[in-house]
């Protein structure tokens, strides 16, 4: 349970909180990098942590993310045109490039030099697993790399990156993501049958404290009395990995939440294979929703947010998530298709910011104790002058999460670390 200023220390992220300062120290994600297919392409018009912010690949191919708004009388820069390593303003002309500089004022005299005196706020860009990077802090502090998360380390042939605009706060998501009792629950597909996270309803929860955050470790007793573990790891700010399994050659799966603002937050969802491209196949089938990914409408425009694509869920609150409720009573624990759409369902039904104050956390929730510490002592800390060492530590973040089934006397730590360690 947290008091209603500590919820607000947890789920505000504007410039300017104690969160939105942490967000402000990482490299995190704000575009799939085809969002911006190709030079000179349609910008894209996106909110992150709270700023309205226009993003657009340059003639040369560089990312530039800017402010949404016109320096001159606050046009939005989406109506743009791209042409020519700029961004110009459709109202009276003005131009800027990548670093926000105005470069070309055609409607005003140039003996005036007017456009050397103006910028817009730009934010460094980076590109690395299928992803579009930018670092929102302080210039001098801006860290080096991007964390050397698996995912973001292959080549892009063996990763695939979907997103969806969720309608409530990132922590929200982040704990929806880090809650590992649920699966038995609300991802129960199957009714009828028995399945390792279904055999045992009451997961014993285990954390492990690391440099990069934590390790989550659920453990559910098999009919044969052996222990299904299931082990998650969780990094400041919001990046977490999906339980897998101990094959070298898996599929592993993960999220990272981004705030929009403070009601609404972008969930990536990742899926990666550190040994071999995915499959056309494979790639169909997550667009389609399969696993944790989402079918949504990329397209859909969302102009109450200022966000020009917003990779809409099909399957959302307006249409009841298309429930289905004969399938809830024999089929699926939800009636709602897809993980990502049954996560949506519940997470946004706690509000935009749930109200943690009307909590009662068990024994099961210790993954959600454990986050909130973790990133609301970061937060704290910055707040008197101490930055996240982690911000500059990208090779903490070379981890990968598991999963296996061993005898109920075996130490499960040691299996899990055998099954950890990041190839790439
Ligand atoms: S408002 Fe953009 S050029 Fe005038
Ligand atoms: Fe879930």
């Amino acid at each position: 349970m947290l008091s209603h200023e500590e919820t607000k220390i947890l789920c505000e992220t504007n410039a300017g909180t104690p969160m939105g300062e942490l967000f402000r120290r990482f490299w995190i994600p704000v575009l799939i990098s085809e969002e911006l297919p190709e030079p000179d392409c349609t910008p894209v018009a996106t909110k992150i942590l709270g700023e309205d912010l226009l993003a657009f690949r340059d003639t040369n191919g560089k990312v530039g993310l800017v402010s949404a708004y016109c320096a001159h009388r606050h046009a939005k820069l989406f109506w743009g045109r791209n042409e020519e390593c700029g961004l110009r303003c459709t109202y009276h002309g003005w131009k800027y490039d990548v670093n926000g500089n105005c470069v070309d004022m055609p409607n005003e005299l140039a003996e005036n030099e007017f456009k050397d005196k103006v910028k817009i706020q730009s934010y460094p860009t980076k590109e690395a697993g299928a992803c579009i990077w930018a670092y929102m802090g302080p210039k001098e502090l801006e860290p080096a790399e991007i964390p050397y998360l698996e995912w973001a380390r292959v080549p892009d042939s063996h990763v695939q990156v979907t997103k969806r605009l969720q309608e409530n706060n990132w922590a929200q998501a982040t704990e929806g993501g880090i809650d590992s009792s649920h699966i038995s629950y609300l991802h129960n597909s199957d009714l009828d049958n028995i399945t390792p996270s279904t055999a045992d309803k009451s997961p014993v929860m285990q954390i492990a404290l690391r440099d990069f955050g934590f390790i989550e470790a659920g453990r559910r007793v098999q009919p044969d009395g052996k222990h299904y573990w299931r082990i998650r790891p969780v990094m400041a700010p919001s990046f977490m990995m999906i339980p897998s399994s101990d094959k070298p050659d898996r599929n592993i799966g993960g999220h990272v939440w981004i705030p929009i603002d403070d009601t609404h937050c972008w969930a990536y969802t990742m899926t990666w294979n550190a040994t071999r491209p995915l499959t056309q196949e494979e790639r169909d089938k997550n667009l389609e929703g399969y696993g944790i990914h989402c079918e949504v409408d990329k397209n859909a425009t969302r102009w109450d947010l200022n966000i020009s694509s917003a990779w809409s869920p099909i399957r959302n609150l307006d249409n009841n998530y298309m429930i289905d409720r004969a399938v809830q009573k024999t089929g699926t624990f939800t009636g709602i298709k897809g993980i990502g759409e049954q996560d949506c369902s519940i997470q946004e039904s706690m509000g935009g910011m749930s109200p943690r104050w009307e909590e009662h956390l068990g024994t099961s929730d210790r993954g959600i104790i454990l986050f909130r510490k973790m990133v609301m002592g970061l937060a704290r800390d910055l707040m008197e002058g101490n930055e996240p060492e982690l911000a500059h530590a990208p090779e903490k973040f070379k981890v990968r999460s598991t999963g296996f089934t061993i005898d109920a006397d075996a130490d499960w730590i040691a299996e899990a670390e055998k099954h950890m360690v990041s190839t790439v």
